[in-house]
């Protein structure tokens, strides 16, 4: 059985019953709109613990364009019958205030590495990850939590902000889950157009067989995508693009490249 939670207190309560009882849990924290990623995610998850608790909060501190807030999408109930049927036994969704109850006051920050890349085009975007990603990790309370590599920069940041502030979370990765075609899953995904669609595996193409970031760019400037960065940073080659005021990111390992 599922057992949905909106009320962060009952769920605290919950979870300190479990502890006494030394039943594990695995948490998969998610902005919601579930795909598969997200359910290799849960599964890997179920397979490790006896429980696994799902959040899903859209992050507002976390986007740096309002737009891209207002437009990210959302469809609670259809996630939760994700969950159901994935048999979670426990899904988080709070609202803002209770997850703010500061309205932002305090706030996490990375100096050096949330600074580049996706830190550097989304000014303030990492405060928001890291501070909801504490938040959260406090009130789970689990033994271990799912993060994809797909937001590479983002899982790298999450390990920091463990070891910085000693809490006792095991952040386990898992890899990206891709179309056939090789695109990345991502929400974002389905506010592509059918033609840019069939133009997005290109990205990842692009990124896993130029021979340098500057080559990987240019091919993808020439088929038509704004590129915001194609870097290389901690043996991954990385990239942020636009295709139809649909921002995509992927990354893929510099060892291996096909
Ligand atoms: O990766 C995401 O979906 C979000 O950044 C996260 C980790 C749930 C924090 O809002």
């Amino acid at each position: 059985m599922t057992r949905v939670f909106e009320d962060l207190s009952a769920w605290r309560h919950e979870r300190r019953a479990q502890i006494r009882t030394g039943v594990t849990l695995g948490f998969v924290p998610t902005m919601g709109a579930l795909h598969e990623g997200h359910l290799s995610l849960v599964r890997r998850s179920r397979a490790e613990n006896d429980r696994t608790l799902v959040s899903i909060f859209v992050n507002p501190t976390q986007f740096d364009d309002p737009n891209d807030f207002v437009r990210y999408p959302q469809n609670v109930d259809e996630d939760v019958a994700m969950l159901r049927d994935e048999e979670v036994e426990f899904v988080l969704v709070p609202g803002a205030s209770q997850l703010y109850p500061d309205d932002f006051r305090y706030r996490v920050t990375e100096s050096e590495r949330a600074r580049v890349l996706e830190g550097a085009c989304r000014p303030g975007h990492f405060d928001g990850v890291l501070t909801v990603v504490l938040k959260l990790l406090q009130i789970a309370a689990a033994e271990r939590a799912y993060f994809g590599e797909k937001d590479w920069q983002q899982l790298s940041l999450v390990r920091g902000l463990v070891d910085a502030f000693f809490l006792p979370t095991a952040i386990v990765a898992c890899a990206t889950v891709r179309e056939p075609d090789g695109l990345a899953l991502s929400s974002r995904n389905q506010r592509l157009s059918p033609s840019d669609r069939l133009k997005a595996p290109q990205f990842y193409r692009a990124l896993s067989t130029a021979p340098s970031p500057d080559a990987a760019a240019r091919t993808l400037r020439e088929a038509g995508f704004a590129v915001e960065y194609v870097e290389e940073l901690e043996g991954r080659r990385l990239g942020a693009v636009h295709l139809g005021g649909v921002r995509l990111i992927d990354n893929v390992p510099l060892q291996g490249r096909r």
